[in-house]
């Protein structure tokens, strides 16, 4: 197994620097269409945008992407945040887990994200074996996905163990999302996929979060945490917090874009809700090709010259 919408406040803001409520998807009000769209660019989604949503009681979206078409897509439907997860080892590369997938793997996949998306922050996965030697490895990781990737922030994996690494990378100029709860990259120590942060361990998950956030994490994202631990957490940081799993206290809400849209097989994890089945219509697609095709169906005389 694995892995795996909004009420934001709408403003005018374009990207400046000054804090601005954040900014409506596209799609919503004026910005869509009518005489003012044309005259406006844009927004772009930026960390703080994603703190306001947190003081301001509102939620985010985000998703995973891992090229073009899905990043333009995702941004033009107006989610906030764009992933390029570690998961793209197994929804991209082919792999049972997230553990093999290398930096240089992700860096390309990242920036056609990152060169994709008008609007969505773009937040990268440091991958398994790219930071957890020290905070100097981190930081070197973190620079790469930043210059060679474009990416506009990264997450990483672990409890407060990182927040050394976390105060090193945002002192570099590197915006870090913190990622505790069920770690993927740990799935072989934690023994597979299980819920964390249950009963007494809960305390755990709080004070990973709360080290996490003082070190400089923008935001502290759980996965397969219960919702009452979850809620426990985002009550104890005042950063905005993500969910995976998590019920829904936390501020923004991730999954797995291909669990999303129902473009992988097989068994899905309780948290995931499919919004469209893509794997039918691209099975159905393809077949009708096929046939077609094979028949002498296609092409017609309207697509030859
Ligand atoms: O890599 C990933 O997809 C993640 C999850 C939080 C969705 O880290």
């Amino acid at each position: 197994m694995r892995h795996y919408a909004h009420a934001m406040a709408s403003s005018n803001s374009s990207d400046s620097s000054a804090p601005a409520d954040v900014p409506a998807p596209y799609g919503s009000g004026p910005a869509q269409g009518g005489p003012a769209a044309s005259a406006r660019k844009p927004a772009k989604v930026r960390i703080h945008h994603l703190q306001q949503a947190k003081d301001a009681g509102t939620k985010f979206a985000m998703l995973t992407a891992y090229e073009q078409y899905t990043a333009e897509i995702f941004d033009a439907a107006g989610i906030e945040v764009l992933l390029v997860g570690d998961s793209a080892s197994n929804n991209v590369f082919g792999n049972e887990t997230s553990l093999p997938v290398t930096v240089d793997e992700l860096l390309p996949l990242c920036r056609a994200v990152a060169r994709s998306a008008k609007r969505a922050l773009v937040v990268a996965d440091l991958p398994f074996g790219s930071y957890e030697v020290s905070p100097e490895q981190a930081v070197a990781a973190g620079v790469r996905f930043l210059k060679e990737g474009l990416a506009h922030a990264v997450k990483i994996e672990g409890g407060k163990y990182y927040a050394p690494t976390v105060r090193a990378m945002v002192q570099a100029g590197i915006p870090v999302m913190a990622h505790i709860g069920f770690t993927p990259q740990s799935e072989h120590a934690l023994g597979g996929y299980r819920v964390q942060g249950r009963g007494d361990d809960a305390q755990r998950l709080i004070d990973d979060a709360v080290a996490l956030a003082e070190a400089g994490a923008f935001s502290v994202l759980m996965e397969m945490v219960p919702a009452e631990t979850a809620a426990a957490v985002d009550a104890a940081v005042t950063v905005p917090t993500v969910g995976i799993g998590a019920g829904k206290e936390t501020t923004g809400q991730v999954l797995v874009w291909q669990d999303m849209a129902g473009l992988r097989g097989g068994r899905m994890a309780k948290f995931v809700k499919q919004y469209a089945d893509l794997r039918t219509t691209l099975l159905d697609a393809a077949t009708a090709y096929g046939e077609d095709v094979r028949s002498g169906q296609f092409p017609g005389p309207e697509h030859s010259f």
